[in-house]
């Protein structure tokens, strides 16, 4: 049956990773798939992938995650930032692949119709510790504990003057964008990182949240006509609910992680129609 699908967090840097990339097919010549951030830190394998799941699944819709964010050592490609995000942006559109900054295509396969809404949203340090007021505390207690994402090394918000800067910017893009949308039609909404709180309260590092999205966001699966809400990062793939709307982890994770789970590795999740496990 034709299917929308999700995936995320595909981090192919990992060769066991990428021989499960290798591997995934769609189950119907008119699938869908959403990949919501993390396939890798160099822009040839983010184009290696993106080239190959194209290949084979009628659309690739896209949203970046922090890792293709990064400006790594490693890789040719030096950009940053925002210059970093638009030659992603491009390399997509060679590829056919949608981007959050592409007209929103809409699903009219089964549990349609529905508007895919990519998003690049990133996260301004609001999701702290309770009793923490501000991001400077935040950042400090993260550092004391020894818990500090590596965004803060190589995730540039050039030209903007911080990543939280960046990330109100983004917001504000974002909100003209959904509110744009064609009107009527329930949304999918693609972002790497939770848009609700919820999903970080269970990280085995609570100080990592920070570095998991915005309270800004909060409302906006409410506000949105939001169907299903697609997100990674976290790594701890699952299905939850926050005010009857379907949130869904997608993630593959480091080979670390998924090595020791049952389920088998790099299954695509099914976001329409809705599974019965989901309904
Ligand atoms: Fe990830
Ligand atoms: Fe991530």
């Amino acid at each position: 049956m034709t299917s929308l699908l999700a995936i995320s967090d595909l981090h192919i840097g990992y060769q066991e990773n990428r021989r499960i990339v290798e591997e995934i097919r769609p189950t119907s010549d008119s699938d869908w798939l959403l990949v919501a951030g993390d396939v890798s830190e160099k822009v040839s394998d983010v184009e290696w992938a993106l080239r190959l799941l194209g290949d084979r699944f009628e659309k690739v819709v896209w949203a970046p995650g922090n890792h293709e964010l990064w400006t790594h050592p490693s890789d040719p490609v030096q950009l940053r930032g925002e210059e970093r995000y638009r030659h992603l942006v491009e390399v997509c559109r060679d590829l056919g692949v949608v981007t959050p900054e592409d007209p929103y295509p809409i699903w009219t396969g089964p549990g349609g119709p529905v508007t895919v809404a990519p998003l690049f949203v990133l996260y301004d340090y609001t999701f702290r510790m309770p009793g923490v007021a501000t991001k400077e505390e935040a950042l400090a207690l993260a550092y004391d504990k020894g818990v500090v994402c590596t965004d803060e090394m190589l995730l540039h918000p050039d030209p903007y003057p911080s990543r939280d800067a960046w990330c109100a910017a983004r917001i504000t893009e974002t909100e003209r964008r959904l509110e744009a949308r064609t009107p009527g039609v329930p949304t999918v909404l693609v972002n790497h990182y939770p848009l609700v709180r919820d999903p970080t309260l269970i990280l085995y590092h609570p100080e990592f949240a920070i570095w998991c999205g915005t309270e800004r966001t909060a409302d906006w699966h409410l506000r949105f006509d939001v169907h299903t809400m697609v997100y990674g990062h976290l790594h701890i793939p699952r299905t939850t609910w926050y005010d009857g709307v379907r949130f869904e982890e997608v993630s593959l994770g480091y080979p670390r992680e998924w090595r020791p789970r049952s389920t088998v590795p790099g299954q695509l999740r099914q976001i329409l129609p809705v599974p019965e496990r989901a309904s």
